[in-house]
């Protein structure tokens, strides 16, 4: 368990799986950290649904899961910690939700054997490479992301090498959204909740090469007055908010506020009152003591965590080009279900890779 975990209470649940679109998904083969010691390749291409049974498949009572869980989490004395973006009812049961970076600060101060990450399989890669000797376990290993997929570690270093060999000297800053392979070939890590500090302690006599999100790179281009040479990746879930939707919803409701994530691209951010990541959105609505309503330009299961730390405010999901709202097909990959199976057979599991010793040196400079 950690120290103290920051939530007790709970709320009503809405936002069950079926709200996601799994045609949508792209199946990758799993990350190379993931233990292929301890999984069949049945398991493998079977991993489109993880390790789910046809009895984790029927309708299973969602108590009967939480209670197994609880119980589960304690014969293995494990910490389970999620990020904003899991559903609310993994959310409610974890013992530490929070952004990228408190999570990956929270990793370090785990005091059991075993975390559980509710997230992707960066942030869980992240946890391991920062906590050498715990068990670090992750409910569905195709938990990926769009950003790490768009920046394979040879093309990085292809293009490191071209720019050294054209004289030009710079510091690679990475968004923690990506493998151990690219943290290792970088000089700095950032998050959201860091990343202005983090372009502030390049030199100024240096270039930066910033990978691999363009939106959150053009957002610091502007706040930090800085030029970069910018990776062409993307957030899936960011690049598809509608602006047509967004107006239409401003229109309807005009006292509202937006706020909205920097992984969003400029057309969406430039109609912003508040532009920041998860922890930082947080923050900001806390500071209104009055009730407001509030069009969220994120992924949307942040609006169960944004009830549940600010519930005197309405919160309205701006709506993706295809759907109501915009939900994470990656971080929808952990269910209860999947949760509880990996509490109970201990895997699929992050294993220690030899890129990690390198990454893990660049992320505790730039994030402990
Ligand atoms: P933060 O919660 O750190 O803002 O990250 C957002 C995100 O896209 C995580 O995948
Ligand atoms: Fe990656 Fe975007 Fe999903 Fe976050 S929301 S895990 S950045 S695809």
């Amino acid at each position: 368990m950690l120290a103290s975990p920051p939530f007790g209470t709970s709320i009503p649940l809405e936002s069950p799986d079926a709200a996601v679109s799994h045609a949508a998904l792209t199946v990758l083969p799993p990350p190379e950290s993931i233990a292929h010691g301890k999984l069949e390749s049945h398991d493998i291409e079977g991993a489109f649904l993880g390790p789910m049974t046809a009895e984790s498949l029927a309708d299973v009572d969602p108590l009967d899961l939480v209670d197994e869980i609880l119980r589960l989490k304690a014969r293995e004395n494990a910490t389970i910690l999620a990020h904003y973006y899991q559903d609310g009812e993994i959310q409610e049961l974890a013992d530490f939700t929070g952004d990228s970076l408190q999570l990956a600060r929270a990793a370090t101060k785990v005091t059991t054997p075993t975390i559980v990450f509710c997230g992707v399989h960066f942030m869980a890669e992240t946890a391991k490479m920062l906590n050498p000797e715990k068990r670090v376990l992750l409910p569905d290993l195709l938990a990926g992301c769009s950003l790490a997929d768009s920046c394979p570690a040879p093309k990085l270093a292809e293009l490191q090498a071209k720019l050294r060999g054209q004289g030009r000297r710079f510091q690679t800053v990475t968004y923690i959204n990506s493998s151990a392979a690219v943290k290792a070939l970088s000089d700095w890590i950032c998050t959201s909740g860091n990343a202005e500090e983090i372009i502030r302690r390049v030199p100024e006599d240096q270039e930066i090469l910033f990978v691999p999100d363009r939106h959150l790179g053009s957002y610091l281009e502007e706040v930090t007055g800085r030029k970069m040479i910018l990776w062409d990746g993307a957030c899936m879930v960011h690049e598809i908010f509608s602006v047509q939707d967004l107006l239409r919803l401003k229109r309807r409701l005009p006292d509202a506020l937006t706020i909205a994530h920097p992984e969003c691209p400029a057309n969406i951010r430039e109609h912003a009152d508040y532009i920041g990541g998860t922890q930082g959105m947080l923050k900001y609505v806390a500071s209104f003591a009055e009730p407001r309503d509030f069009l969220v330009a994120t992924e949307a299961n942040m609006l169960w965590q944004l009830q549940h730390a600010s519930p005197r405010h309405r919160y309205h999901p701006v709506p993706g080009i295809t759907c109501a709202c915009n939900k994470c097909p990656h971080m929808a990959r952990n269910t209860l279900a999947k949760l509880r199976d990996c509490l109970r057979d201990g895997r699929p599991e992050i294993i220690w890779q030899p890129s990690f010793e390198k990454a893990r040196a660049v992320l505790e400079r730039s994030l402990l």
